[in-house]
């Protein structure tokens, strides 16, 4: 249970973006709204139990004003209270950072995307953006977060989150010894092998920067066991794998595992909006007989384009669907500052004119690709697919399979990638599919097109079951309970 002392700890949570955003209006004045992501909704979960600042980097003119004041700012927004504080670094180093080192760099190989008989090349230009990009961001942050910690160091918890910000904890503990560090790791953690992409030196900057928290979390245990199995094939450390623990510097480090998770109380109340309610009205005057649907980021990793090939197949298989569905696939953009991301999007939009016009006919087209982010929308479609597909070729845990689930009216079947994080809790009501095999997602879609209406709701209700018991306070809750086991362990 979490103890008293837990209960006084001055909280710093860090994240690359924030759980707001200031912008300024065609008059100069900022205006705030909530930031993109599903980070901020757990993470705002994780405040409300215990409320502190979050440390974020400054990515507008306002929020770049904001972190020249180098303290928090307090924003008050639907309800919530929020301390925020930036940090500015130059949009040069910034885009070091973000889009050559984060992404695609550590993202692909964290997905295991990257094509190695001929990309990644890491030359000059890579190097460069980890020392001058990825080294100097973490480092504003080090700083930003060991101010907010100050003089409390023996009483602060510093609650890190993600890959954007592996080589902070190290700095922050130089800076602050006592100070208790966890960081949250939301994507995948790839098998030792693929981290052998990365030159020694900064792969154990990596690794060693990590090691400098006190536990690092994850979404599943398979992403515990790889990171553990990491730890002794790559760095030759002392690694108990029952119990969980790395040996680093003369430390234990717990690694973890929490599967993130949805409030389907408040995913509920947005769907209960006039403009949800108006796109479900629209989607119900136009849909055919089936709808299919996926919501994704528009990321290499979410398998975009074999989904549409797995439609297509299926079309070829089943023409006595044809004209009775479409697939709605509302993708929204991602990363265009990043040439893998553009080219992905010119890819996913010339497969689309393909399958359409492979199978469309003149009053049906099969897709309806929507390039946006508007959420109403999502909220509205989550109510009326049939099937939902998820064929991520990896990912860290895919909230929309557990958004979907909650909100469809319709026994809606979810197909589901093996590799997503999601399966380890949702793979058993589910159709599992390997993200790379078309002739078995198209399989999948036949297979739940034509399931009988009483599977359809077993698996449908277990699926709302499953969600529904592993709300996102109980996440927050096991982080915490660990974090106080930590403490008293290491007391
Ligand atoms: O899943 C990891 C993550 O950082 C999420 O927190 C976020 O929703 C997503 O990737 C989007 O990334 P970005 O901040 O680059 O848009």
């Amino acid at each position: 249970m979490e103890g008293a002392d837990l209960a006084q700890r001055r909280i710093v949570v860090a994240a690359n973006r924030g759980p707001v955003s200031f912008h300024d209006d065609p008059s100069g004045e900022p205006v705030v709204a909530r930031g993109p992501g599903g980070l901020v909704t757990v993470l705002t979960e994780v405040l409300r139990h215990h409320p502190g600042t979050w440390v974020a980097a400054a990515l507008s003119d306002a929020e770049r004003r904001l972190a020249a004041e180098q303290r928090a700012v307090e924003v008050a927004l639907d309800g919530e209270e929020y301390r925020v504080r930036y940090v500015a670094p130059s949009p040069e180093a910034y885009h070091k950072y973000y889009n050559i080192v984060a992404n695609p760099m550590l993202w692909f190989i964290q997905h295991y995307l990257w094509d190695l008989g001929r990309h990644p090349d890491i030359g000059a230009n890579e190097l460069d953006a980890w020392y001058n990009g990825y080294l100097v961001v973490n480092e504003l942050f080090a700083k930003a977060v060991a101010d907010e910690v100050g003089r409390h160091a023996g009483a602060a918890l510093v609650l890190l989150h993600d890959y954007q910000l592996y080589c902070v904890a190290r700095d922050v503990r130089d800076a602050c010894p006592g100070t208790f560090l966890q960081q949250f790791v939301h994507i995948p953690w790839p098998q030792s092998d693929y981290w052998r992409v990365l030159p020694t030196p900064i792969r154990e900057a990596v690794f060693r920067g990590l090691l400098g928290n006190d536990i690092v979390a994850f979404h599943t245990r398979h992403y515990v066991s790889n990171f553990l199995r990491c730890c002794a094939d790559l760095l030759d450390l002392e690694v108990d794998e029952t119990r969980g623990v790395v040996r680093h510097d003369g430390r234990e480090v717990w690694a973890r595992a929490y599967p993130v998770s949805i409030d389907p109380a408040s995913l509920r109340d947005a769907a209960d909006s006039a403009r949800a309610h108006d796109a479900e009205r629209e989607l119900r005057s136009r849909r055919r007989e089936f709808l299919l649907l996926r919501v994704d980021r528009l990321d290499l990793s979410k398998n975009i384009i074999r989904g549409f090939h797995a439609l297509d197949r299926f079309l070829e298989l089943h023409p006595e669907f044809k004209e009775r569905l479409t697939f709605l696939a509302l993708l929204q953009p991602s990363r265009e500052d990043v040439e893998e991301y553009v080219t992905y999007r010119e890819r996913v939009e010339r497969i689309v004119a393909d399958v359409n016009t492979h199978h469309g006919t003149t009053d049906w087209m099969p897709i309806d690709l929507r390039i946006q982010d508007d959420f109403p929308i999502t909220l509205a479609a989550y109510a009326q697919y049939d099937v939902l597909l998820v064929n991520a070729i990896s990912d860290g845990m895919n909230l929309v399979a557990k958004e979907g689930p909650i909100l469809n009216r319709h026994d809606g079947v979810l197909v589901l990638s093996e590799y997503a994080g999601a399966y380890e809790e949702l793979g058993a009501f589910a159709l599992g599919v390997n993200p790379f095999d078309i002739e078995g997602q198209a399989e999948a879609l036949h297979r739940a097109l034509t399931m009988p209406a009483d599977e359809r709701a077993d698996r449908a209700g277990m699926l709302r079951r499953v969600v529904e018991e592993n709300s996102v306070e109980k996440w927050v809750q096991a982080q915490f309970s660990d974090i106080a086991a930590k403490l008293a362990a290491d007391a």
